[in-house]
């Protein structure tokens, strides 16, 4: 299988998978009459349309994903061959449209949908969409009856003041769950709980130094790299050169580590001790590309100073 993006020659196929869906279930309507009459504008405006095709070429399943306001995007006309192919081949395409719009730097994707295409929810839900109330006034289709949105990256709204704000809340609650902690590892699991619940990035944790590595400590998100050498990566070069780093693009970092693909901005700030040894290092990692900048560096370089009563995490 294979996951193409439109062209002209797969206009008709987009248009007849579904056309045969809605009128399987529900009615042609008149927004959907237009939006077929609308492809190539759509498409030439920042919309695509993403195709799953079998090794014959045949379109076994096809999606599109529009921008809307507010940096919003739509998936909609998300239609398989027979209403499911079972090869997977819808949630490929669905897939192709999540991943666009995160490309795209999307705030938010949403859809609107009917409760009786269960196996469609299926694939929101698997993809973490959660359900949201119907705009009736947006979304004009009478078949439209359940709606869901999937939030790409909260922080990346956030205007200098709002940041401000939520440092200035977690900064005190961070002081008093430290005070008095002689497990310093206690210390950074709930600084990373407490950050990551607050940023919403999507992974936030410690790597702990020892001997010449940094080595994998608390964090939330996903399975991350064990251990990385002093130099290495940004959180290796944070602790060698004993420097915050802002990262607006990770592709740019020379030698970055890629622990998910999700990654596109970091911030990787070192912890100090009393002594002014460097113990360990905090690592936030977005989703969106310069979601950090010198008000993150100023008060993460706060919040990791009430760690400086460890001399050591190993
Ligand atoms: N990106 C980091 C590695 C750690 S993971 O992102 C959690 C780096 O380049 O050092």
């Amino acid at each position: 299988m294979e996951i193409v993006p439109f062209s002209p020659e797969l206009k008709n196929v987009f248009v007849e998978l579904n056309k045969a869906w809605i009128s399987a279930m529900f009615k042609i309507e008149p927004a959907d009459i237009e939006e077929f009459s609308l492809i190539e504008q759509a498409i030439e405006k920042g919309s695509q349309i993403f195709f799953a095709l079998d090794d014959n070429k045949n379109v076994l399943a096809c999606c599109m994903i529009r921008p809307c306001e507010n940096n919003e995007w739509e998936i909609l006309k998300f239609a398989a061959k027979g209403m499911s192919t079972g090869t997977g081949a819808g949630s490929a395409c669905f897939k192709a449209c999540v991943e666009y719009a995160k490309q795209k730097n999307a705030d938010k994707i949403i859809i609107v949908s009917n409760k009786k295409l269960s196996q469609a929810l299926h694939i929101y839900k698997k993809f973490g969409f959660t359900e949201v109330p119907v705009d009736k006034e947006k979304f004009p289709f009478e078949r439209g009856d359940i709606a869901f949105e999937l939030v790409l990256n909260s922080k990346r709204n956030m205007t200098k003041s709002e940041k401000i704000s939520v440092y200035e809340t977690v900064l005190p609650q961070i002081e008093s769950l430290v005070s008095g902690v002689e497990y310093g590892i206690s210390s950074l699991a709930n600084i990373a709980a407490v950050l990551h619940r607050n940023l919403g990035c999507f992974w936030t944790g410690f790597y702990v130094v020892d001997g010449d590595n940094l080595l994998l400590g608390p964090f939330q998100g996903d399975a991350a790299c064990i251990k990385i050498p002093k130099g290495k990566g940004v959180c290796g070069t944070s602790w060698q050169k004993g420097e915050t780093i802002v990262v607006e693009d990770v592709e740019q970092f020379p030698g970055h580590i890629a622990c998910s693909s999700l990654s596109k901005s970091e911030i990787v700030v070192p912890v100090f001790s009393a002594t002014g040894k460097i113990t360990a290092v905090l690592d936030i990692d977005s989703d969106c590309l310069a979601t950090f900048d010198d008000t993150d560096k100023l008060y993460l370089e706060k919040v990791v100073e009430v760690l400086k009563c460890y001399e050591s995490f190993v």
